[in-house]
């Protein structure tokens, strides 16, 4: 395939009229009425700052065009009524009153988890149906799950008449993720899924919550912004990640700082720093201090309009997440080194690392020659086929 040609498996993403219809149609198969409200949400790709979210740090993602698309109406029987179109998603019938974490489980916990933190906040809201279709490929590491309850949010707060605030839902979210779903994530995916802007990057401080819109238009510049799916997830991601945050939680307790954006700042001298704490600790933080700092080194070139200069920073950053934070594998190794070594600007796993995506800056031109090595080098090392699919940023929740 030449430039900019998908392959087969790869999910073509439809706008967001054409999803918000098809949620439409899917909610009246479903509940045989019309939905009163569609929301949308997209996936996300974090360009830069990985682990930080959780450490006061900071973080660069960009929405997808990829969405998901939540129709929604009340009902006065007291269920709720949950549908997605997604495989292996079974139907989920339940009394309101039965919300509770663990009730429902699977993929129905992130809606209803939603449904349950709004009711715990005072909405009033009862029974209510819903009907979910995504193009956002889920367990990718490109939070579907944020999209999910960041549309889900969304709705909800139609229909319980509350102003349906960014930082709102992308709160609600991520409580649902926390106490619905059990997984003790940072506050990036919902937010960027909530507030990012089109053509534009999320500059975000999770220290005080500052919100920086950056132009990025990778296009303009000659180069493409890829997604590799390495369709690998290893199952000691979700312990991996607990521990990681509880490690870099014990580091900051030991030196003395509220949280490690801190300790970048005690004395300008992480080496000094970093040498007060025990294995594994000291890797740990001193990704976390790098990375703070490429992140405000890529926000730095995006700014002045210097995109291609941003990919040495994307492939400083991977090795850093694999040498150091110890949370890469080697099929997504394979891939972020086969893009390189093709011709890319840059590569990175995204999101929280053991599988999920790589993130690859690529010369337009070269967008073929390295989708191809991506997809041989895989082949190679006998690992599933990477979905390879461009990604130029969308806009959030609306
Ligand atoms: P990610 O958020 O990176 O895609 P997670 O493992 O955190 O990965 O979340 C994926 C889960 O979210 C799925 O296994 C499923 O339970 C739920 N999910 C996401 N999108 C949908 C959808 N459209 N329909 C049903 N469940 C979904
Ligand atoms: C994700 C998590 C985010 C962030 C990221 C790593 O899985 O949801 O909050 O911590 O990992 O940067």
């Amino acid at each position: 395939p030449g430039p900019g040609v998908t392959r087969p498996g790869v999910p073509a993403p439809r706008t967001v009229g054409e999803v918000a219809d098809a949620a439409r149609q899917f909610f009246v198969r479903c509940h045989g009425a019309p939905p009163s409200t569609v929301w949308t949400a997209p996936g996300r790709v974090n360009l830069i700052g990985e682990h930080t979210d959780y450490n006061g740090g900071l973080v660069l993602p960009a929405a997808l065009p990829h969405r998901t698309a939540v129709a929604a109406a009340p009902r006065d029987d007291g269920l709720v009524v949950l549908h997605s179109a997604a495989r292996d998603a079974a139907p989920v019938t339940l009394p309101v009153t039965a919300l509770r974490p663990g009730a429902p489980d699977g993929w129905a916990a992130y809606p209803a988890g939603v449904l349950a933190e709004l009711r715990a906040a005072g909405a009033e809201l009862d029974g209510v149906s819903l009907a979910v279709v995504s193009d956002v490929p889920a367990g990718a590491g490109l939070s579907s799950s944020a999209a999910l309850e960041v549309a889900t949010a969304g709705v909800l707060a139609d229909l319980a008449g509350l102003e349906p605030e960014p930082r709102m839902l992308a709160e609600t979210g991520r409580l649902a993720e926390h106490r619905y779903a059990g997984v003790p994530c940072g506050v990036m995916d919902q937010l960027a899924v909530s507030c990012c802007r089109a053509d534009h990057a999320l500059l975000l401080d999770t220290r005080d919550g500052t919100l920086d819109h950056i132009p990025l238009d990778p296009g303009a510049a000659g180069t493409t912004l890829l997604v590799a799916d390495t369709r690998v997830s290893h199952r000691l991601a979700d312990g991996a990640y607990a521990e990681r945050r509880a490690g870099c939680e014990e580091a900051a307790r030991l030196l003395g700082v509220a949280d490690l954006r801190e300790a970048e700042a005690r004395d300008g001298a992480p080496d000094s720093v970093l040498a007060e704490l025990p294995s594994p600790l000291r890797p740990w933080v001193r990704h976390v201090v790098n990375e703070n700092t490429r992140v405000r080194r890529v926000a730095h070139l995006l700014r002045s309009g210097d995109v291609r200069g941003v990919g040495p920073l994307l492939t400083a950053g991977h090795a850093s997440l694999r040498d150091d934070f110890a949370v890469s594998c080697p099929e997504v190794d394979v891939v972020v080194g086969a893009a390189v070594a093709a011709g890319a600007l840059g590569a990175r796993m995204t999101g929280g690392g053991f599988g999920g995506s790589v993130v690859v800056l690529v010369e337009t031109a070269a967008v073929g020659a390295v989708t191809d090595a991506v997809h041989r080098a895989a082949h190679r090392a006998g690992q599933p086929e990477p979905r390879v699919f461009p990604a130029t940023p969308a806009a959030g929740a609306a």
